[in-house]
This record gives C-alpha cells, structure tokens and sequence, in this order.
C-alpha cells in the first residue's frame, strides 16, 4: 500500500517527537529540582552564616565584659598566654594559676586571632563545673576541630545540606574523656570543605588564613587548628588525619602535629563525610612544641574511661619509662620516597635534624623506603575514591563547590568521552598531577577488585614493616611533605607531594611533624636546580 510508508514515517515522527518533548521536559524538570535544590541550600548557608556572625558578636560584647568585670590586665592576660603549654599544666595541676582567668585569657586572645585569621567556627562556653579540674589536664583550654561532635552543635564541613541531619544528642567520645581529663573545649575551628582537602576554605565560614604568610594557604584540613594555635590562641588542640590532614597544616604553620595508629584513641561520634575503610583515619593531637602533644598521649591513654565507653581501644597506657629513657635510637632517615622530589628547603631540614640528633650520639642510617614498585599517590586516591567519589558529590550536590575541593573534584567530574581526552592531554602538556587525578579516580568495578587492592596493600606494608624491623630502626626521618605553604587558592593540583604523608596513612602508622626551620633565601635559590621548579612556586 503506497500510503503506509507515508503514515509509517508520519509515526516516527510524532513518536521522535514525542520522545524529545519527553526528553527536553525530563532535563527540564531536572534542571529546575537543581536550581531548586541550590536556593534551597543558599538559603540553609546564608542561615548558618548569620547565626554563626550573630554568635561571634554576642561572643565578643561577652568577652570584653568579662575581661573588664574580671579585671584581666593586659600584662595578667599576656603573661598567661606566654606560658608553654607544659609551663601552664603544671601551674594549673598546682593550683597557683586560676583555670576561670586562663579561659579567659585564651578566649579573648583567640577571639583576637580570629579577627584576623577566620580560625574559628564558633566560641564554645565551657562551664568549668562540668570539668574535673583534678583530672591530668587541670583546667588547660583546648581547641577542637568541628569534626569532634558536640553535643547540639552542627557538623557542616562548609556544606549547607549537612545543615539539615540530625544534630549530636551528646559529645563524641573524645569531648566526653577530654572533660573527664580536665580539658576544656573552648573552640571549634574551621576546615575545608567537606575535609577533603588539604586547603582551608569552604562557602560557609569562607577562607582560614595563614598566621604569617598573608597569600598562603595554612593547609587543612585541620586548618583552624593549626592557625590558631600558631598564633597563640590555644595550647594544645585536637585535629584529625586520614592523608596528612594533622601533620600538614602543622608543618605550614610551624608547629607540631601527631597522628596516632587509627584505633589507638576513641573515636566514637566524630563525624566525617568520607566513610570508605581502606584508608583508616586517625585523630590527634596539635601544639605548639612536642612536650604538649605527649602530655595530651599519657592523658587520653592513661584515661580509665577511655576503654570505658570503647571497649574497641586497646587498654595500653602510655608508656613513661619509653618516653624518658634516653638510651642512644638506630633512626633511620630517607631524603626521597621514589615517587616526589622534596624541595631544597625540606631536604635541608631532614639533614640539619639528622646533623643534631647524630651529635647527641644517636645513629644515623639511610634508609630506602621500600615502596619503589608503588605508584603513592595513584594508590591512595584510587583508595579514597574508590567509590568514584560518589560520597563527595552526594555531599556537594546543588551546593556551592569551593576551590578547595573543586581542584580535584573538576578532574573527577568529567564524564568518560571527556576523561579519556583530558588524561592525554594532561600527559601531552606535562600536567602530571591532574592526570594521576583522572587515572586513580575510577570506580573500583567490583568487590574483588577492592580485595586484591586491599591484599596488595597489606602486602606493601608487610614489606615495609619486614624492612625496618630488619634494619633494627627505632624510627624513621623523612620531610613532613614535599612543598611548604602553597597559595591560599592555588591555580593548580600539587597532589604530588603529598606522598611523604599518605604513606602513614595507608600503612597506618604512627607519625607526626615537627617544626624544624623556615624557608631562607639560599632554599629559595636553591630552586633553580630543582626539577620540579615548573610544579612549584616557591618564595621565602
Ligand atoms: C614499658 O616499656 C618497657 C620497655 O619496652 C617495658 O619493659 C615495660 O614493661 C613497659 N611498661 C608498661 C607499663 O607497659
């Protein structure tokens, strides 16, 4: 029949037809849930926002009050914060410095600093009745990042829908033992958003500065922490570290940071957005000198109630006669990990440390990681994202995305098609750490895919472990990481010389930087002989 055609063609296309509208309404539909979806949470952060400046506010009108009615000189209040923090312990454990007017004190000097620094998300008001001021930690002010739950306290990580989950019904377990100890939280600071991220900024509280470098970024993402307490506005503070996120930001700052084995300390009730379990996170401790950091160990371990409320942390105590002993260590110590060449600066304070520690009559070994066979920073991110982050954009969805995280998420994000080009053309122009970016974060495409990782892993570190145990080593020297303080909105991923620290944290050990030496103009010069110089922009 010569008309069937013609009706046949008609068909297809008003089904064509059909099928488009259906299409274009569908997209349609979904663009208007999105654009609904992202005023929806303007709306939650610019809530959260006004709440958070209102309290400041508040905060600071009661601040001054209470200096004044409490009659805190300046030269009181000064010679308080120039204290040590072990100076400052052992006057509040003997009762000859008053806990009210120490709060006091660190209130209004981190008041001050967060004027300056954007450090802290909100200023708690700590009853001292609710602490056992006899307990180890006597009264001493501590800062904790927003990750450590407190009891009707939000735990946003800069993403407004997080504004919307149920809030805690009581303290993690770390501010109830803290409390218990003697310890006063007194702040909460700010991280990057979703702590993902080793920078420091988010849409919700905006940029942590850096305490001394205007245009750097103080790192993260225990970000508040580290700029608070290096610019004198807490003693000692808790962070939290699943690839660097305790030991950078204290290495860019200039103080001390430790991350214990995963485990060792209660977490319990701390919130995080990341869940995966390949990469076990680990919180801790931050202050200005290593003495503070191993009074907050021997507390929080000697603590009864620590295995009390976690039966899952192992009933260790802090071992005092390890801690004093001073017989002379085997450390070993390492300028290179095969997968990133550390700048002059940090080599330089690996081998000045090395020079002080063998004059004190310890032994010094080179020592080889062995971890040529791994690709670092491929297998961590392929760890961290082994859901193709998933998790980060549920978090992030509709949601205002900072440059914090927006670095590696961008490469993320692209679908297949896109993928694959811009991983040849990362490789074309040299942009070798958007391309690891690309490579490492695929889905892993099944569960025997994750074993096999996972086996792997176990089986690098078996090796690492064997290594060290053979070469008789009481510990290990390395740089803190590969760069110090990059921008404070870096145009480019250096994920790179993150290697130094994920490797702790893939093996889940114990690890910690220390403040050693700053950048001088001779590492500055240094750099024309560096390799990587194009990667990195160093200044003094
Ligand atoms: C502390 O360590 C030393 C040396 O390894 C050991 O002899 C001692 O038993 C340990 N003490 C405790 C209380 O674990």
């Amino acid at each position: 029949m010569p008309g069937g055609e013609t009706v046949t063609s008609s068909s297809v296309v008003t089904a064509a037809a059909v099928a488009a509208t259906a299409v274009g309404l569908l997209s349609a539909s979904r663009l208007v849930r999105r654009w609904r979806r992202s005023r929806h949470l303007s709306a939650l952060r610019s809530r959260l926002q006004a709440a958070y400046r209102e309290a400041k506010t508040r905060f600071g009108e009661h601040i001054n009050e209470e200096v004044r009615r409490q009659q805190l000189t300046d030269s009181e209040k000064s010679e308080i914060l120039s204290l040590s923090t072990g100076e400052l312990l052992s006057r509040l454990r003997a009762k000859s410095l008053d806990p009210a007017r120490v709060l006091l004190a660190y209130q209004a000097r981190a008041y001050e600093v967060d004027r300056d620094l954007n450090c802290v998300i909100e200023f708690l008001q700590p009853d001292l009745a609710e602490v056992n001021l006899d307990g180890p930690l006597a009264g001493l002010p501590i800062s904790i990042k927003e990750s450590m739950a407190v009891k009707g306290k939000y735990s946003c990580f800069g993403l407004a829908a997080f504004a919307e989950k149920p809030l805690p019904t009581e303290d993690c377990s770390t501010v109830k033992i803290l409390r218990a100890l003697g310890g006063v939280p007194f702040v909460r600071t700010s991280v990057p958003q979703t702590m993902m991220s080793v920078l420091s900024h988010n849409p919700i509280e905006g940029a942590v500065k850096h305490p001394t470098a205007e245009n750097r970024s103080p790192g993260g993402s225990s970000s508040g922490e580290a700029a608070l307490i290096a610019a004198g506005g807490s003693p000692l503070g808790l962070g939290s570290d699943i690839g660097g996120s305790i030991r950078l930001p204290a290495a860019w700052c200039g103080i001390a940071g430790f991350k214990p084995t995963s485990g060792r300390l209660s977490r319990q009730g701390q919130r995080s957005v990341s869940v995966q379990k390949l990469v076990p996170a680990s919180w801790g401790p931050m202050g200005p000198d290593v003495a503070s950091l191993a009074t907050f160990m021997k507390a929080f371990c000697n603590s009864e109630l620590h295995d009390q409320i976690d039966p899952g942390v192992p009933p260790l105590g802090f071992n005092e006669t390890i801690y004093v002993e001073s017989r002379p260590l085997r450390i070993g110590f390492y300028l290179y990990d095969h997968q990133f060449q550390a700048v002059p600066s940090a080599e330089r304070a690996v081998k000045e440390t090395v020079d002080r520690l063998a004059s004190r009559g310890h032994t010094m070994v080179p020592w080889d990681p062995p971890i040529r066979r791994l690709n670092l920073m491929e297998t961590y991110l392929r760890a961290v994202t082994c859901d193709g982050a998933g998790i980060l954009d549920d978090a992030l969805n509709g949601d205002r995305v900072s440059y914090a995280v927006k670095l590696g998420l961008h490469a993320i994000q692209v679908p297949w098609p896109g993928r694959w080009v811009r991983q040849r053309w990362c490789r074309l122009t040299g942009d070798s750490e958007t391309e690891e970016w690309l490579r490492s974060s695929v889905p892993m495409p099944n569960v025997l895919s994750m074993w096999y990782f996972n086996q792997e892993v176990t089986s690098l570190r078996e090796e690492f472990t064997h290594r060290w145990r053979e070469d008789k080593l009481d510990a290990i020297i390395c740089p803190a990481l590969g760069c110090p303080a990059v921008d404070l909105e870096p145009k480019s991923p250096f994920n790179g010389c993150l290697s130094y620290l994920v490797l702790y944290n893939l093996f889940n050990f114990p690890a910690g930087s220390v403040p050693v030496t700053r950048v001088t103009a001779s590492d500055v010069a240094a750099m024309s002989n560096y390799p990587l110089a194009g990667r990195l922009v160093m200044r003094q």
